[in-house]
Protein backbone atom coordinates (compact mmCIF):
# COMPACT_ATOMS: atom_id res chain seq x y z
CA UNK A 1 0.00 0.00 0.00
CA UNK A 2 1.21 3.38 -0.94
CA UNK A 3 1.66 5.89 1.73
CA UNK A 4 -1.41 8.71 2.24
CA UNK A 5 -0.42 12.26 1.24
CA UNK A 6 -3.00 14.24 2.88
CA UNK A 7 -3.80 17.89 0.86
CA UNK A 8 -1.69 19.93 3.60
CA UNK A 9 1.50 17.97 2.81
CA UNK A 10 0.44 18.10 -1.13
CA UNK A 11 0.09 21.99 -0.92
CA UNK A 12 3.36 22.62 1.05
CA UNK A 13 5.30 20.07 -1.57
CA UNK A 14 4.00 21.64 -4.72
CA UNK A 15 4.53 25.56 -3.26
CA UNK A 16 7.81 25.43 -5.22
CA UNK A 17 5.91 25.12 -8.40
CA UNK A 18 4.03 28.44 -7.96
CA UNK A 19 5.74 31.94 -9.43
CA UNK A 20 4.98 33.55 -6.10
CA UNK A 21 6.65 30.75 -3.96
CA UNK A 22 5.70 32.75 -0.92
CA UNK A 23 3.13 30.28 1.60
CA UNK A 24 0.81 32.67 1.08
CA UNK A 25 -1.42 30.88 -1.49
CA UNK A 26 -0.19 27.45 0.44
CA UNK A 27 -2.35 28.86 3.36
CA UNK A 28 -5.07 29.78 1.33
CA UNK A 29 -6.05 26.78 -0.14
CA UNK A 30 -5.24 25.29 2.81
CA UNK A 31 -7.93 27.45 4.51
CA UNK A 32 -10.49 26.34 1.43
CA UNK A 33 -9.84 23.31 2.45
CA UNK A 34 -10.63 24.04 5.98
CA UNK A 35 -14.04 25.42 5.27
CA UNK A 36 -15.05 22.35 2.92
CA UNK A 37 -14.53 19.85 5.95
CA UNK A 38 -17.16 22.37 8.20
CA UNK A 39 -19.48 22.76 5.18
CA UNK A 40 -19.26 18.85 4.53
CA UNK A 41 -19.97 18.07 7.98
CA UNK A 42 -23.13 20.11 7.80
CA UNK A 43 -24.54 18.98 4.04
CA UNK A 44 -24.22 15.33 5.75
CA UNK A 45 -26.31 15.79 8.66
CA UNK A 46 -28.73 17.98 6.23
CA UNK A 47 -31.02 15.48 6.59
CA UNK A 48 -30.69 15.54 10.36
CA UNK A 49 -31.41 18.80 11.51
CA UNK A 50 -33.54 22.05 10.84
CA UNK A 51 -31.34 23.11 8.39
CA UNK A 52 -33.40 21.80 5.50
CA UNK A 53 -35.68 24.12 3.30
CA UNK A 54 -35.67 27.39 1.31
CA UNK A 55 -34.53 30.13 3.42
CA UNK A 56 -37.30 32.60 1.71
CA UNK A 57 -34.76 35.23 -0.07
CA UNK A 58 -33.41 35.34 -3.35
CA UNK A 59 -28.97 36.29 -4.09
CA UNK A 60 -27.84 38.42 -5.91
CA UNK A 61 -28.38 36.44 -9.33
CA UNK A 62 -32.11 36.83 -8.37
CA UNK A 63 -32.37 32.61 -7.49
CA UNK A 64 -34.20 31.30 -4.43
CA UNK A 65 -31.63 30.72 -1.70
CA UNK A 66 -31.29 27.68 0.32
CA UNK A 67 -30.44 27.97 4.12
CA UNK A 68 -27.62 25.22 3.60
CA UNK A 69 -26.59 28.41 1.04
CA UNK A 70 -26.33 30.97 3.32
CA UNK A 71 -24.41 28.45 5.79
CA UNK A 72 -21.41 27.05 3.40
CA UNK A 73 -21.32 31.02 2.59
CA UNK A 74 -20.68 32.39 6.03
CA UNK A 75 -18.23 29.45 6.86
CA UNK A 76 -16.04 30.39 3.85
CA UNK A 77 -16.73 34.37 4.32
CA UNK A 78 -14.83 33.48 8.11
CA UNK A 79 -12.03 30.72 6.73
CA UNK A 80 -11.30 33.33 4.29
CA UNK A 81 -11.18 36.30 6.48
CA UNK A 82 -9.34 34.63 9.65
CA UNK A 83 -6.68 33.50 6.65
CA UNK A 84 -4.85 36.40 6.89
CA UNK A 85 -3.66 35.93 3.21
CA UNK A 86 -6.79 37.12 1.55
CA UNK A 87 -7.75 40.80 1.34
CA UNK A 88 -11.29 39.73 0.09
CA UNK A 89 -13.75 37.83 -1.27
CA UNK A 90 -16.62 37.79 -3.79
CA UNK A 91 -19.53 35.26 -3.48
CA UNK A 92 -22.35 34.36 -5.44
CA UNK A 93 -24.63 34.62 -2.61
CA UNK A 94 -23.94 38.59 -1.61
CA UNK A 95 -24.38 41.64 -3.39
CA UNK A 96 -20.93 42.91 -3.34
CA UNK A 97 -17.21 42.63 -2.77
CA UNK A 98 -16.40 41.63 0.56
CA UNK A 99 -13.45 43.36 1.99
CA UNK A 100 -10.92 42.19 4.44
CA UNK A 101 -9.75 45.19 7.31
CA UNK A 102 -6.06 45.60 6.53
CA UNK A 103 -5.46 44.50 10.53
CA UNK A 104 -6.77 40.96 9.45
CA UNK A 105 -4.92 40.63 6.23
CA UNK A 106 -1.52 41.81 6.57
CA UNK A 107 -1.29 43.53 3.03
CA UNK A 108 -2.78 40.10 1.50
CA UNK A 109 -2.16 39.68 -2.26
CA UNK A 110 -5.17 37.50 -2.57
CA UNK A 111 -8.83 38.19 -3.53
CA UNK A 112 -11.02 34.66 -3.40
CA UNK A 113 -14.26 34.17 -5.63
CA UNK A 114 -16.88 31.43 -5.18
CA UNK A 115 -20.17 30.02 -4.97
CA UNK A 116 -20.24 28.14 -1.74
CA UNK A 117 -23.08 25.69 -3.04
CA UNK A 118 -23.89 25.05 -6.55
CA UNK A 119 -26.73 22.71 -7.40
CA UNK A 120 -28.53 23.63 -4.17
CA UNK A 121 -32.14 22.67 -5.80
CA UNK A 122 -30.51 19.42 -4.80
CA UNK A 123 -30.10 19.64 -1.30
CA UNK A 124 -33.30 18.62 -0.25
CA UNK A 125 -33.42 15.01 -2.49
CA UNK A 126 -29.64 14.08 -0.78
CA UNK A 127 -28.07 14.52 -4.46
CA UNK A 128 -24.48 15.85 -4.57
CA UNK A 129 -23.96 19.76 -4.10
CA UNK A 130 -20.49 21.59 -4.31
CA UNK A 131 -18.43 24.14 -3.96
CA UNK A 132 -16.22 26.43 -6.51
CA UNK A 133 -13.40 28.63 -5.85
CA UNK A 134 -11.00 31.08 -7.72
CA UNK A 135 -8.14 32.85 -6.33
CA UNK A 136 -6.70 36.09 -7.91
CA UNK A 137 -3.74 38.18 -7.16
CA UNK A 138 -4.96 41.34 -6.42
CA UNK A 139 -4.61 44.89 -8.75
CA UNK A 140 -5.56 47.35 -6.58
CA UNK A 141 -2.24 48.74 -3.77
CA UNK A 142 -1.70 46.30 -1.19
CA UNK A 143 -2.16 49.08 1.16
CA UNK A 144 -5.55 49.82 0.66
CA UNK A 145 -8.52 48.14 0.81
CA UNK A 146 -8.81 45.68 -2.28
CA UNK A 147 -11.51 47.11 -4.69
CA UNK A 148 -13.53 46.15 -7.66
CA UNK A 149 -11.10 45.26 -10.34
CA UNK A 150 -9.36 42.81 -8.09
CA UNK A 151 -12.41 41.04 -8.95
CA UNK A 152 -13.16 42.08 -12.69
CA UNK A 153 -10.24 39.82 -13.99
CA UNK A 154 -10.29 37.52 -17.03
CA UNK A 155 -10.19 33.34 -15.79
CA UNK A 156 -6.29 33.28 -17.77
CA UNK A 157 -5.33 35.19 -14.37
CA UNK A 158 -6.52 32.89 -12.23
CA UNK A 159 -3.60 31.67 -9.75
CA UNK A 160 -5.60 29.01 -8.53
CA UNK A 161 -9.13 27.55 -8.45
CA UNK A 162 -11.06 24.58 -7.80
CA UNK A 163 -14.13 22.84 -6.48
CA UNK A 164 -15.36 20.05 -3.54
CA UNK A 165 -18.11 17.88 -4.32
CA UNK A 166 -20.15 16.59 -1.17
CA UNK A 167 -21.49 13.28 -2.69
CA UNK A 168 -21.44 9.77 -2.18
CA UNK A 169 -17.46 10.66 -0.79
CA UNK A 170 -16.18 14.11 -0.37
CA UNK A 171 -13.92 15.16 -2.97
CA UNK A 172 -11.55 18.10 -3.79
CA UNK A 173 -9.87 19.02 -6.94
CA UNK A 174 -7.78 22.06 -7.37
CA UNK A 175 -5.29 23.20 -10.28
CA UNK A 176 -2.48 26.11 -9.82
CA UNK A 177 -1.61 26.01 -13.47
CA UNK A 178 0.41 22.72 -13.18
CA UNK A 179 -2.04 20.38 -13.65
CA UNK A 180 -5.37 18.63 -11.69
CA UNK A 181 -5.10 16.52 -8.72
CA UNK A 182 -8.09 15.49 -6.78
CA UNK A 183 -8.38 14.55 -2.49
CA UNK A 184 -10.91 12.12 -1.35
CA UNK A 185 -11.95 12.83 2.38
CA UNK A 186 -11.33 10.42 4.23
CA UNK A 187 -14.08 10.77 7.27
CA UNK A 188 -11.88 8.33 9.92
CA UNK A 189 -9.18 10.60 10.22
CA UNK A 190 -11.02 13.92 8.92
CA UNK A 191 -8.26 14.50 6.25
CA UNK A 192 -8.10 15.04 2.42
CA UNK A 193 -6.21 12.47 0.53
CA UNK A 194 -4.74 12.51 -2.87
CA UNK A 195 -7.01 9.71 -5.04
CA UNK A 196 -6.42 11.61 -8.43
CA UNK A 197 -2.85 12.03 -9.54
CA UNK A 198 -2.80 14.71 -12.12
CA UNK A 199 -6.21 14.02 -13.70
CA UNK A 200 -6.29 14.30 -17.57
CA UNK A 201 -9.62 14.44 -19.93
CA UNK A 202 -10.40 12.33 -22.35
CA UNK A 203 -10.26 13.34 -26.17
CA UNK A 204 -13.94 12.01 -26.40
CA UNK A 205 -15.90 10.50 -23.70
CA UNK A 206 -19.53 8.97 -23.96
CA UNK A 207 -21.41 11.47 -21.80
CA UNK A 208 -23.39 14.66 -22.97
CA UNK A 209 -24.76 16.93 -20.17
CA UNK A 210 -27.62 19.14 -21.34
CA UNK A 211 -30.63 20.36 -20.06
CA UNK A 212 -32.49 18.39 -22.80
CA UNK A 213 -36.23 19.85 -21.20
CA UNK A 214 -34.87 23.24 -22.57
CA UNK A 215 -34.34 21.93 -26.22
CA UNK A 216 -36.74 23.96 -27.91
CA UNK A 217 -35.39 27.40 -26.44
CA UNK A 218 -31.85 26.65 -27.63
CA UNK A 219 -30.55 28.11 -31.18
CA UNK A 220 -30.63 26.08 -34.30
CA UNK A 221 -27.02 25.30 -34.09
CA UNK A 222 -27.36 23.96 -30.40
CA UNK A 223 -30.57 21.89 -31.70
CA UNK A 224 -28.87 20.50 -34.19
CA UNK A 225 -25.55 19.74 -31.75
CA UNK A 226 -28.07 17.90 -29.36
CA UNK A 227 -29.58 15.22 -31.93
CA UNK A 228 -26.20 14.59 -33.60
CA UNK A 229 -25.41 13.73 -29.63
CA UNK A 230 -28.39 11.69 -29.60
CA UNK A 231 -27.89 10.08 -32.92
CA UNK A 232 -24.34 8.92 -31.70
CA UNK A 233 -26.08 7.22 -29.03
CA UNK A 234 -24.21 9.46 -26.32
CA UNK A 235 -25.61 8.99 -22.84
CA UNK A 236 -27.21 11.95 -21.41
CA UNK A 237 -26.45 12.79 -17.99
CA UNK A 238 -27.60 16.29 -16.17
CA UNK A 239 -27.16 16.27 -12.35
CA UNK A 240 -28.71 19.97 -12.10
CA UNK A 241 -25.18 20.44 -9.81
CA UNK A 242 -22.70 22.14 -12.03
CA UNK A 243 -19.49 21.05 -10.39
CA UNK A 244 -21.34 17.26 -10.17
CA UNK A 245 -22.03 17.08 -13.78
CA UNK A 246 -18.72 18.49 -15.02
CA UNK A 247 -16.89 15.69 -12.39
CA UNK A 248 -18.21 13.25 -14.37
CA UNK A 249 -16.71 14.48 -17.38
CA UNK A 250 -13.55 15.27 -16.22
CA UNK A 251 -13.13 11.91 -15.08
CA UNK A 252 -15.14 10.06 -18.11
CA UNK A 253 -15.16 12.49 -21.15
CA UNK A 254 -17.86 14.20 -22.38
CA UNK A 255 -19.24 17.55 -22.86
CA UNK A 256 -21.41 19.85 -20.62
CA UNK A 257 -23.43 22.84 -21.91
CA UNK A 258 -25.32 25.56 -20.46
CA UNK A 259 -26.74 27.54 -24.01
CA UNK A 260 -28.70 30.82 -23.47
CA UNK A 261 -32.49 30.09 -23.57
CA UNK A 262 -35.70 32.45 -23.73
CA UNK A 263 -35.17 32.63 -19.65
CA UNK A 264 -31.57 33.28 -19.83
CA UNK A 265 -30.71 35.19 -23.54
CA UNK A 266 -26.60 35.53 -21.61
CA UNK A 267 -26.65 31.90 -20.53
CA UNK A 268 -27.91 31.16 -16.30
CA UNK A 269 -24.37 30.57 -15.00
CA UNK A 270 -21.83 32.65 -13.61
CA UNK A 271 -18.77 33.99 -15.33
CA UNK A 272 -16.88 34.35 -12.12
CA UNK A 273 -18.07 32.05 -9.87
CA UNK A 274 -18.79 28.97 -11.62
CA UNK A 275 -17.52 29.10 -15.38
CA UNK A 276 -14.07 30.34 -15.06
CA UNK A 277 -13.11 28.24 -12.00
CA UNK A 278 -14.03 25.35 -14.04
CA UNK A 279 -13.41 26.10 -17.01
CA UNK A 280 -9.56 26.96 -15.29
CA UNK A 281 -9.63 23.29 -14.39
CA UNK A 282 -10.79 21.55 -17.81
CA UNK A 283 -8.31 23.52 -19.00
CA UNK A 284 -5.48 22.06 -16.84
CA UNK A 285 -6.72 18.91 -17.47
CA UNK A 286 -6.41 19.28 -20.81
CA UNK A 287 -10.04 20.08 -21.90
CA UNK A 288 -11.87 23.01 -23.30
CA UNK A 289 -14.39 25.54 -22.34
CA UNK A 290 -15.77 28.23 -24.64
CA UNK A 291 -18.85 30.12 -25.07
CA UNK A 292 -21.14 30.03 -27.69
CA UNK A 293 -20.25 32.58 -29.45
CA UNK A 294 -17.03 30.58 -29.30
CA UNK A 295 -14.51 33.05 -27.20
CA UNK A 296 -12.60 31.03 -24.93
CA UNK A 297 -14.59 31.35 -21.77
CA UNK A 298 -11.43 32.40 -19.23
CA UNK A 299 -10.34 35.10 -21.99
CA UNK A 300 -13.77 37.23 -21.71
CA UNK A 301 -13.38 40.15 -19.48
CA UNK A 302 -16.14 40.51 -17.03
CA UNK A 303 -17.68 43.99 -16.29
CA UNK A 304 -19.88 43.00 -13.59
CA UNK A 305 -19.60 40.48 -10.33
CA UNK A 306 -22.77 38.84 -11.12
CA UNK A 307 -22.56 38.18 -15.42
CA UNK A 308 -23.92 35.30 -16.41
CA UNK A 309 -22.16 33.67 -19.15
CA UNK A 310 -23.42 30.40 -22.07
CA UNK A 311 -20.94 27.77 -21.79
CA UNK A 312 -19.72 24.59 -23.57
CA UNK A 313 -16.83 22.65 -21.63
CA UNK A 314 -15.39 19.49 -21.85
CA UNK A 315 -13.50 16.61 -23.90
CA UNK A 316 -11.31 19.42 -26.09
CA UNK A 317 -12.02 16.51 -29.14
CA UNK A 318 -15.90 17.30 -28.78
CA UNK A 319 -16.14 20.46 -27.55
CA UNK A 320 -13.86 21.15 -31.41
CA UNK A 321 -16.74 19.51 -33.10
CA UNK A 322 -19.47 21.23 -31.22
CA UNK A 323 -17.82 24.46 -32.50
CA UNK A 324 -17.92 22.94 -35.86
CA UNK A 325 -21.70 22.53 -35.73
CA UNK A 326 -22.21 25.99 -34.78
CA UNK A 327 -20.04 27.24 -37.45
CA UNK A 328 -21.99 25.19 -40.02
CA UNK A 329 -25.25 25.86 -38.45
CA UNK A 330 -25.03 29.56 -37.80
CA UNK A 331 -25.18 30.18 -41.25
CA UNK A 332 -28.50 28.36 -42.06
CA UNK A 333 -31.76 31.01 -41.23
CA UNK A 334 -33.32 29.97 -37.75
CA UNK A 335 -36.41 28.39 -37.79
CA UNK A 336 -39.16 30.33 -35.46
CA UNK A 337 -38.64 28.95 -31.74
CA UNK A 338 -41.79 27.14 -30.58
P1 LIG B 1 -26.63 27.22 -7.92
O1 LIG B 1 -27.24 26.13 -7.10
O2 LIG B 1 -25.30 27.66 -7.40
O3 LIG B 1 -27.57 28.37 -8.17
O4 LIG B 1 -26.25 26.62 -9.35
C1 LIG B 1 -27.17 25.88 -10.09
C2 LIG B 1 -26.72 25.89 -11.51
C3 LIG B 1 -25.78 24.77 -11.88
O5 LIG B 1 -25.15 24.12 -10.87
C4 LIG B 1 -26.61 23.83 -12.69
O6 LIG B 1 -25.87 23.24 -13.69
C5 LIG B 1 -27.70 24.70 -13.23
O7 LIG B 1 -27.86 25.76 -12.31
C6 LIG B 1 -29.00 24.00 -13.39
O8 LIG B 1 -29.88 24.86 -14.00
P2 LIG B 1 -31.25 24.33 -14.68
O9 LIG B 1 -32.10 23.85 -13.56
O10 LIG B 1 -31.78 25.55 -15.38
O11 LIG B 1 -30.86 23.25 -15.65
MN1 LIG C 1 -23.87 27.31 -8.88
MN1 LIG D 1 -24.80 28.42 -5.45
Amino acid sequence: MSRIITLDEFIIRRQKDFAYASGELTGLLRDIGVAAKIVNREVNKAGLVNILGVHGLENASGDEVQKLDMYANQKLIDCLKNSGECCGVASEENEDIIQVPAIASKNAKYVVVFDPLDGSSNIDVNVSVGTIFGIYRRKSDEKGPCTMEDFLQKGTELVAAGYVIYGTSTILVYTTGRGVNGFTLDPSIGEFCLSHTDIKIPDRGQYYSVNQGYYLKFDVEMRRYIDYCSDLNLRLRYIGSMVSDIHRILLQGGIFLYPNTRKYPKGKLRLLYECNPLAFVVEQAGGKAYNNQLGRIMEVQPHELHQRSTIVIGSPGMVDEMKEFVERYSAVPAMPKK
